[in-house]
């Protein structure tokens, strides 16, 4: 079992986008595969979701009996299945920190292994408790970045965080995410980055409106335009992703 979290200290940058996408992609390649929705605000549960299972209380991830697969429900991407977010995960991490010794999210992906081939963790923006429990848990972590030419300082933030607490920092896995190719201030953040931190392996994601539209027709965009330009940006990320995680059957 591999695991993937997606996240980013800032909210607004296409994590839950790529999460769902990369949810579809795993279905099309025949991954059974968990998506825990970690964000309070539910976005991976507004499109995976189909509100069958009990919804898990905040103070229940640090239960040590608990039977996760009462928690999670099926998606409608066959062998996709969620963990669904609810609002009281903004209890989450003063929970977490109130006992640092214990590894949660290990321990609950631990109790799954034989279950799924891939869990995809949507993050929620921000660094915390819960956060650092994530990367720990996480083989890579996708971190979607906008191509301005702040991007590079965002990054540092989380290359900083995860030397402070002693994550090795290749697990981190950036992409550009909304690019316009035509755009020259995009195309000079991509160089910049490149020069500074290194050219990144996961590629990039084009901007474009039929990912807004993903949240009407509640569809990966892979799965909607499998045609379309920005489905091939996903396939190529996707990938990258497979043979970097050595994932396979
Ligand atoms: N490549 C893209 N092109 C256009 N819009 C995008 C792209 N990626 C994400 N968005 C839009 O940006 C908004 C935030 O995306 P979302 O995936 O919810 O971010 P996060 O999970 O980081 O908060 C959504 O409206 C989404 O449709
Ligand atoms: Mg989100």
């Amino acid at each position: 079992m591999k695991t993937v979290a997606i996240h980013s200290q800032k909210g607004g940058v296409g994590k839950t986008s790529m999460t769902i996408n990369l949810a579809h992609k795993a279905m099309e390649f025949g991954f059974e595969t968990l998506v825990i929705d970690l964000d309070p605000q539910g976005s991976a549960t507004f499109f995976l979701g189909q509100g069958q299972a009990t919804k898990l209380k905040a103070k229940q991830w640090l239960s040590h009996e608990i039977d996760w697969n009462r928690y999670i429900e099926a998606t409608p991407y066959e062998g996709v299945f969620i963990l669904p977010a609810r609002k009281g995960l903004r209890k989450l991490d003063r929970l977490m920190s109130s006992d640092v010794s214990d590894k949660h999210i290990k321990r609950l992906l631990k109790s799954l292994k034989s279950q799924f081939d891939l869990v995809l963790i949507d993050c929620p923006p921000g660094i915390n408790t819960v956060i650092e429990q994530a990367y720990r848990a996480a083989d890579r972590v996708l971190v979607p970045l906008t191509p301005t030419p702040l991007c590079l300082e965002s990054f540092r933030t989380l290359r900083e965080f995860v030397d402070d607490v002693a994550i090795p920092s290749a697990k981190l896995a950036p992409f550009f995410n909304r690019v316009n190719p035509r755009l020259e201030l995009h195309r000079a953040s991509l160089k910049q980055f490149a020069q500074n931190a290194g050219e990144p392996q996961l590629g990039w994601v084009r901007a474009t409106t039929l990912i807004e539209k993903m949240a009407i027709d509640k569809k990966a965009v892979t799965d909607s335009h499998p045609a379309h330009r920005v489905s091939r940006d996903i396939n190529a990320m996707w990938k990258v992703l497979m043979r970097d995680l050595d994932l396979h059957h």
